[in-house]
């Protein structure tokens, strides 16, 4: 049987981090330039049930038995197997690599699952539909992240630009895509800071604790910009879009979540002619994000190399057909 290969994309959040946990709407939009792969193979002279499992990137080599239960790899496998309602698969070896980085606002951890979870019930022959991937997905999520949105396992599952609001998209077992009528480019820029979500996310929830009037002030004019982003996004409007993400990272500072590294690519990133920039996904680093134009884009990526991104990547936002 030849092997089954399954990739799934990065994402950026354009606006509404954070507030989306409360409720609020957000826009997030996929990031194919990095994956990440899952790939499966039959391992027809080991006993059936045994399942090996290979993530070279983070130095991993074991079978799935020796695996913390907890552990999202394991989660990822046991959710498919339940969906698909077999117990002991025929042998097989798991081989997940990534090019998306980890812990920094790319959508990693949801990004393998998905890839995970299609390579897998793909070789067991029952592959699962996408409302499927990406609510199991978001179970493997909720380890890691306590209380996710469920935005990363949507855009990441779906591969397309999103409005995403909690509890609702799901409930409707609907997602609202987004057309824009311009291509929007995006430089993104990592501070190499690795920042679990978790941590500024539970933060959050603390500050939101200690004063709640204030935070939701934040929460609803987060909301705000995200929607008054996405009448700018379907008209393709570039110069009203940055206007709207430096309103959108000021509320960020505020809410405790930005850091110095972040601020100083985003102000590189504006003198060097962005429309504007901010903070994407948990924010305390991973990356930031930078609206360019065609014209604008080499010269911004060259000022956010120079101010320190230890990486840069690239998203274009384009219509759907
Ligand atoms: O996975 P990250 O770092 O892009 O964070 C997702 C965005 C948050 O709003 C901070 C958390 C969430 O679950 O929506």
């Amino acid at each position: 049987m030849p092997a089954i290969t399954a990739t799934a994309p990065g994402k950026i959040i354009l606006c509404g981090e954070h507030a989306v946990v409360y409720g609020q709407p957000a826009i997030a939009v996929p990031v194919s330039q990095v994956k990440a792969r899952a790939i499966i193979s039959a391992q027809p002279n080991q006993t059936r049930g045994r399942i090996n499992i290979q993530a070279p990137d983070i130095g991993l080599m074991t079978n799935l038995e020796d695996l913390p239960i907890n552990h999202p790899l394991a989660v990822a496998v046991k959710l498919v197997l339940g969906a698909t309602e077999i117990d002991k698969p025929p042998a097989l070896t798991l081989r997940v690599t990534s090019t998306i980085p980890i812990a920094s606002g790319l959508g990693s951890g949801a990004a393998v699952s998905v890839a995970t979870m299609r390579a897998l019930s793909e070789f067991l022959g029952k592959p699962l539909a996408d409302e499927t991937v990406s609510a199991l997905t978001f179970e493997v999520e909720k380890l890691y992240h306590g209380t996710p949105s469920g935005i990363d396992n949507s855009v990441i599952t779906y591969e397309k630009p999103i409005y995403f609001v909690k509890d609702r998209a799901e409930a409707r077992g609907e997602l609202q895509t987004i057309r824009v009528c311009m291509p929007f480019r995006f430089v993104i820029g990592d501070t190499g800071i690795a920042s679990p979500t978790a941590a500024a996310v539970g933060d959050v929830r603390k500050s939101w604790q200690a004063d709640r009037s204030l935070f939701q002030g934040y929460f609803e004019s987060t909301g705000e910009i995200v929607d008054r982003a996405r009448q700018v996004l379907e008209a393709g409007e570039p110069a009203a879009l940055g206007e709207l993400m430096d309103e959108n990272q000021e509320i960020l500072e505020k809410i405790g979540v930005s850091c110095p590294e972040l601020e100083q690519l985003i102000r590189a990133a504006r003198l060097a002619g962005a429309y504007g920039a901010k903070l994407s996904g948990g924010g305390r680093g991973g990356n930031m994000i930078a609206l360019v134009s065609k014209e604008t884009e080499s010269q911004v990526a060259s000022a956010l190399k120079e101010a320190g991104a230890t990486q840069i990547l690239y998203s274009t936002v384009a219509n759907l057909n």
